[in-house]
């Protein structure tokens, strides 16, 4: 066995019975760093002539690239090994039940959320999406409300300090119906698409708060109208309730993106201080709804000759606060925990 041989073979002894990255770690030094092995035996190269510093040269060379080769599958064997163990002794059981003492709850707006995608996905709405920072022209102009229309200044818009750009200048979007626009240039008809999201709009006392939360729906397909709107909306009401019987009213109203437009009421009676949907002479406002105006079709790009499209808008909060009797708006964002407990849901019961 030549020296070189030799000393193969004792550092691959070494590196194969190394049984931690460190050891590992300072092994490799002793063999490549300074005064290791591998420079002690570069030193010999200074006395040689050059057919053998050649010679000897390529095969220290072959000697470095099989021990490192070693070393690194080692150092591999070691990381993986290394990992298991952590990842042993840090396994949690999430199956586990929670302690009763740390049990979240459902917040309502989650609730009813998810309720409200359970009925609006039975009719074929598929959920679209569009930001919070919204540009003026999704928010206004292509929703028919031009510069200085009068139904601006009804939406007490927060202008963010961004840069404008082809969707004008920046604000928080005051309602969810850009996503009109969005779905509508994103996909052909026939659509049908509901968003849920926050919006914002400058507002602070107990049934208005700055931030909270709307329902969109938008169906664009022919031969749709008013009718199939209405049916939509009275089915949806009734299973949202759970209402058999509730009373709904549409009743005429203006929004500059429908045309006719729509709000519909539904009726309901106080009793012993809990509202009874169904029953009773009272009225209440839920929604806002209508045919979209055939210029809100043209800034999707649709074909107003050929389709039509139907549009409706809820508040997801007046939806959560009538159907489970939460009283006050402003408690839905305060983040207290007693506000949770006492209007939350359990896990067990979603
Ligand atoms: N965007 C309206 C608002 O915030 C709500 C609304 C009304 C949405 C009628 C609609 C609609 O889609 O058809 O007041």
């Amino acid at each position: 066995m030549t020296e070189l041989e030799k000393l193969q073979a004792s550092c691959f002894l070494e590196i194969g019975g190394c049984d931690n990255l460190k050891k590992l770690d300072a092994l490799k030094n002793s063999i490549f760093g300074k005064g290791g092995k591998i420079v002690e035996l570069m030193k010999e190269l200074r006395n040689l002539n050059n057919e053998q510093k050649r010679k000897l040269g390529s095969e220290i060379n072959l000697l470095k690239s099989g021990i490192l080769g070693k070393l690194n599958s080692k150092f591999h064997e070691l990381e993986m090994k290394e990992l298991e163990q952590k990842l042993l002794s840090e396994f949690v059981d999430v199956a586990l039940p929670p302690r009763p003492e740390h049990c979240g709850k459902i917040h309502p707006l989650t609730k009813v959320e998810e309720e409200v995608v359970d009925i609006l996905s039975s009719y074929g709405f598929v959920f679209a999406d569009g930001p919070d920072i919204e540009g003026e022209h999704l928010n206004f102009t292509a929703l028919n409300m031009p510069n200085h229309h009068p139904a601006r200044t009804m939406h007490d818009t927060f202008y963010v300090h961004r840069p404008a750009d082809d969707n004008g200048r920046k604000l928080l979007r005051t309602h969810t119906s850009p996503v009109q626009i969005r779905a509508m240039l994103a996909h052909k008809p026939p659509l049908r698409v509901f968003s849920i999201g926050r919006v914002y709009r400058s507002d602070y006392d107990a049934t208005h708060t700055p931030m909270f939360s709307q329902i969109e729906g938008l169906i664009v397909e022919k031969n749709v109208g008013f009718s199939h709107l209405k049916w939509i909306l009275a089915d949806f009401l009734k299973k949202f309730f759970e209402v058999k019987d509730l009373k709904m009213r549409f009743r005429p109203s203006f929004f500059p993106f429908t045309e006719p437009s729509a709000e519909v009421d539904i009726n309901y009676k106080v009793e012993g201080g809990k509202i009874i949907f169904g029953e009773g002479e009272e009225w209440l406002e839920i929604c806002g709804c209508g045919i979209v105006h055939p210029v809100v079709l043209g800034h999707g790009k649709v074909d107003a000759g050929r389709y039509q499209g139907l549009a409706f808008g809820f508040g997801l909060e007046r939806l959560a606060s009538l159907k489970y009797g939460i009283p006050d708006l402003r408690g839905y964002f305060e983040a207290d925990e007693r506000w949770i407990d006492t209007f939350g849901f359990s896990h067990a019961i979603r």
